[in-house]
């Protein structure tokens, strides 16, 4: 078996923060398979502290309306705490990804209401037919957190390499204590954010645009 660096480059390249999907579901198998494949991340002694609650046809329809209806309500409570602030080149990075989103959906600077429809989106899981709720031990702290965020990238990976697109969603982990609640999450796990996945509305103007990187020099400090 040989996947050359190029290969493992242009997958990583194809894959990109899906915000609109077809209602088609995603088979078991695809699913199981792209789980298989993500498990393969490394942990801290190896501990693999990820577990997800994947909803699939029925029980994504109730769960979207259910977190549609938390949204109106508010509550802003997550298990880990957001940042605190993005400054210098962090607030230009976010600044420039969130343009090039409002931009593609015709959103223009300034208009506050378009802003916030498009952001409330992610309460409708921006259409997927699926929802991943990602969760990790709370007494491995932010170490397990650290773990999942492998697992994120691992699993959208392997759903790239499948044809299935994702968003991961610190979003919809806003509203943990109704999420611990609607799944049955114990208070001993933190929700850390949701994956939201399926097959990509490629037509669809918020898929139409790709989010830059930073050089090289920008993110290695060479010594020797
Ligand atoms: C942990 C994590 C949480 C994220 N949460 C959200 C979210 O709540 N809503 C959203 O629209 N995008 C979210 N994103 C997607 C990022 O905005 C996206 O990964 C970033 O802009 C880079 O773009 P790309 O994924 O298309 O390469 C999240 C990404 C990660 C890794």
């Amino acid at each position: 078996m040989t996947v050359t660096p190029a290969d493992l480059d242009a997958l990583f390249a194809a894959r990109h923060s899906c915000r609109a999907f077809r209602p088609d579901p995603v088979p078991r198998a695809v699913i199981e398979q792209i789980v298989a494949t993500a498990r393969r991340a490394p942990s801290w002694c190896n501990a693999q502290p990820w577990q997800i609650v994947v909803t699939s046809g029925e029980e994504t329809e109730r769960f979207r309306a259910a977190l549609w209806a938390q949204a109106q309500k508010g509550g802003h409570a997550p298990d880990i705490p957001f940042p605190s602030g993005y400054s210098g080149v962090y607030q230009q990075r976010r600044r420039t990804c969130g343009w090039q989103l409002y931009d593609a959906v015709g959103v223009e600077k300034g208009d506050r209401a378009g802003s916030a429809r498009q952001m409330m989106e992610n309460f409708r899981l921006f259409g997927a037919p699926h929802c991943a709720i990602l969760s990790s031990p709370a007494e491995l702290g932010p170490y397990g957190a650290m773990d999942c965020g492998g697992f994120v990238t691992a699993f959208a990976l392997a759903a790239q390499a499948a044809g299935v697109a994702t968003i991961p969603q610190a979003a919809v982990a806003s509203f943990a204590p109704f999420l611990h609640d609607w799944f049955g999450i114990g208070d001993d796990r933190l929700i850390l954010c949701a994956i939201s996945f399926g097959y990509a509305d490629t037509d669809h103007p918020a898929n139409a645009f790709r989010t830059e990187r930073a050089g090289l020099d920008e993110i290695v400090d060479w010594r020797g």
